[in-house]
């Protein structure tokens, strides 16, 4: 038996091609003990729940910052910590993100259940749902202690309704002993300005701001991840730096830092070269934008995949600037083609700089030429060729 394995044998000793030992490290849900280069956030939030030890409210809070700046994580790494410190105390913290209860019923109902209420998911009478809640929480003779995460998509759906009636109930209710604190957190810089007064008002939270993270402070919660979740010794530090540095320049987003560390220590673990270099993390950007541009494109309504057609196509004819008349003209051709009636000229020209935004083509404004002045398509996210492959497996158009 033991002749059959003995190729085994062959994998030069000493040498472990395993990369990844512990995958959940490298997740987005994993919050780890520590998060580096957010004390003073940290700190600050710690002081504003400072009240509670002694029994009094603290005021309302929102986090804002860029995606990926880690309000999410700091948010449940000090409401761990606190609830830990205040067992036992007539506390309740509640944490609830919006991108899931997007609507003031979604989130009245998970109050709900949070008190103990059970009601149906959907379709009950919100009015009932609040006086539920209102009844439960005095009842539970608590000061509560609500994060509204995400909370932009909510008050897009409901105008701050909500945000309004929670922290109303203040003014009603005997502060020695109940209270209600809200803590909104966003990625929408400008959330605060864009809410109503009357909600401004009633709400008025304390700020703290998230800026972006810088190479080394991406490169400090990267060396964490790896540390915590890669082979000792299985990585080159100038791996970690280089993620560091790319997202450091395209943003400051952890989020995206720690994609690209599990990937690049993916691909190292299948080439089975046992350590994670920088060649892996070039070829992890590739990916990684890939798949970015691919799931953009996968969403685009139907007039916009003509359009991004007609200008790939253009490119891979030979025209290296395309502009809004040619492009149009193929794109009305490709309208016929599948039976939908053309969009204007006016309307094309915004869907290109849709593409745009969206990161798929970068266009330019041309000045003074035979048409006067145009916008042309001057490069794509990736090669013309390749995204005719992929609007080929998205379409079949
Ligand atoms: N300082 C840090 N140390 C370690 N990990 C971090 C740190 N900041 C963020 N992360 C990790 O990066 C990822 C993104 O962070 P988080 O979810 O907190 O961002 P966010 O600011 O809430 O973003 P969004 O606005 O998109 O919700 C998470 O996996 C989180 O654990
Ligand atoms: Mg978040």
């Amino acid at each position: 038996m033991a002749a059959r394995y003995s190729h085994l044998n062959s994998i030069p000793s000493g040498r472990n091609v395993r990369i990844i030992q512990d995958r959940r490290v490298l997740s987005d849900a994993y919050v780890p003990e520590t998060l580096p280069g957010r004390d003073e956030q940290i700190l600050m939030f710690e002081e504003h729940l400072e009240p509670l030890l002694f029994n009094e409210p603290p005021s309302h809070m929102a986090f804002t910052g860029m995606a990926g700046t880690g309000k999410t994580a700091v948010a449940k790494h000090v409401l761990r910590h606190k609830s830990e410190e205040l067992r036992g105390a007539p506390v309740r913290f509640i944490y609830i993100n919006c991108s899931q209860a997007n609507t003031s019923y979604r989130v009245m109902y998970q109050l709900n259940r949070a008190f103990g209420i059970l009601v149906p998911p959907s379709g009950y009478p919100y009015d009932v749902l609040e006086d539920n809640f209102r009844k439960a929480f005095l009842e539970a003779d608590v000061r509560m202690f609500l994060v509204l995460d995400e909370v932009d998509l909510l008050v897009r759906r409901d105008g701050g309704r909500l945000l309004y009636s929670l922290t109303r109930m203040n003014y009603d209710l005997d502060l020695r002993r109940n209270s209600v604190t809200v803590l909104g957190i966003s990625n929408t810089l400008n959330f605060l300005d864009r809410l109503d007064r009357r909600v401004l008002s009633s709400y008025n939270p304390d700020r703290i701001f998230f800026q972006p993270y810088s190479a080394d402070e991406l490169y400090n919660i990267l060396l964490q991840r790896a540390r915590l979740g890669l082979r000792p010794g299985s990585w080159e530090d100038a791996a970690l730096r280089r993620i560091a540095a790319k997202v450091a320049r395209e943003g400051g987003d952890a989020r995206r830092a720690i994609d690209l560390l599990r990937m690049a220590a993916t691909l190292a673990e299948r080439d089975r070269s046992g350590k994670l270099t920088e060649d892996h993390v070039e070829q992890a950007e590739i990916r990684v934008d890939e798949s970015e541009v691919q799931v953009a494109i996968r969403t685009l309504p139907f007039h916009h995949l003509l359009v991004l057609k007609a200008a790939v196509d253009l490119l891979l004819a030979g025209d290296p600037r395309p502009g809004t008349g040619k492009i149009y003209e193929r794109y009305e051709r490709y309208a016929r083609r599948f039976l939908v009636s053309p969009l204007t000229m006016r309307r094309v020209s915004a869907i290109l700089r849709e593409l745009e935004s969206q990161g798929i083509i970068e266009i330019e404004m041309s000045y003074g030429g035979a048409r006067g002045n145009t916008k042309v398509v001057r490069g794509t996210a990736l090669p013309p060729l390749r995204l005719k492959e992929i609007l080929n497996e998205v379409t079949r158009v």
